[in-house]
């Protein structure tokens, strides 16, 4: 099983718990992924404080579950956030974590079909229990749907020249394959430089469903947050990060109050503040951990 270094440890941890909400705590890990910021939690939470975690990865709660035999203030669940909320209390939360993206053993795994630069099944499910496959997605989709998508959420120009060639190469099974159908559908004087990060990246959101699941948890966390309790997200790429940093825009304003109502702005206190407006990754970590690059950290506190 291959590790997962994870991306501003130190950073996400302090804020955590730095909250000010009263003992005992209980925090979430909503992307346990291989532990690494869930075990440096532990490592300063008291005997008595309580740690949640959650993945809709398989392979990835095998791992907590294996955590939570040797540790009895870890509890574990399986799914997608908005699957498993009515497991977790409805306030008092302390600190919510929220890592988002794929992790390395999910891209480093062949057989998860994450990654175009080794080939296996063209899967890219989180969860393979649940939902349709890539494969699956791709050989039934319009033409029209799958350009949208690769435009969107890949952010890819040649969106359309792309969706036109996946078609026509149909049926895809391996991500050997949709690699293939990248490449040929460029223009001979991009076909070199090009790689289908883009591509890859937009089926692989589109197949897990990730824009829709954050913006609909993080309303839902927050109302769960403890007066003083924190929300910390780290997001990959511009289109996660663009959801969190509305919606912590939106609970750190004032409330909008009707203009036929006289209020004085000091009697409609926002419901949140903003610890840390943005946090990238140091040249150094950077260095260590490539995938840190594009990171992004965010964290709002709730207010009294
Ligand atoms: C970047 S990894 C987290 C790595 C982790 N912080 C660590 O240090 O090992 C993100 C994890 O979140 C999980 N995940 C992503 N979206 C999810 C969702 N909507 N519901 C549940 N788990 C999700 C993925 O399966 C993956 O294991």
């Amino acid at each position: 099983m291959s590790g997962h270094v994870p991306v501003l440890l130190q950073e996400a941890v302090r804020l955590l718990m730095e909250a000010s909400a009263p003992a005992p705590r209980l925090l979430l890990d909503g992307t346990f992924g291989r532990g690494g910021h869930a075990r440096a939690l532990l490592k300063l939470m008291a005997a008595e404080d309580r740690l949640v975690v959650i993945d809709r990865d398989p392979q990835a709660i095998a791992a907590a579950r294996l955590l939570a035999e040797n540790d009895d203030r870890v509890t574990v669940l399986h799914g997608e956030w908005n699957d498993v909320l009515d497991s977790l209390p409805s306030e008092g939360i302390a600190g919510v974590l929220l890592d988002l993206g794929v992790s390395s053993p999910q891209l480093d795994d062949a057989q998860r079909g994450f990654s175009f630069s080794v080939d296996g099944p063209l899967d890219m499910r989180m969860n393979p229990q649940a939902g349709r496959s890539a494969s699956e997605w791709l050989n039934e989709a319009g033409e029209q749907e799958i350009s949208r998508v690769i435009w969107e959420y890949g952010e890819e120009r040649f969106a359309r020249r792309i969706a036109r060639s996946i078609v026509e190469c149909r049926p895809l099974h391996r991500t050997g394959e949709l690699r293939a159908a990248v490449l040929r559908a460029l223009p001979a004087r991009d076909k070199g430089k090009h790689d289908a990060t883009r591509t890859f990246q937009a089926v692989r959101i589109h197949v897990n469903n990730e824009l829709a699941a954050i913006e609909s948890v993080l309303p839902k966390l927050f109302a769960r947050l403890a007066p003083g309790g924190r929300m910390v997200v780290i997001s990959f790429h511009s289109l996660e990060d663009r959801l969190v940093k509305r919606f912590f825009r939106e609970c750190s304003s004032p409330p909008r109050v009707p203009r036929s109502v006289p209020v004085r702005a000091e009697s409609a206190p926002a419901a949140a503040r903003l610890v840390v407006r943005s946090v990238t990754a140091e040249a150094q970590e950077i260095a260590a951990n490539p995938r840190s690059r594009s990171a992004r950290l965010r964290a709002l506190e709730r207010c009294a």
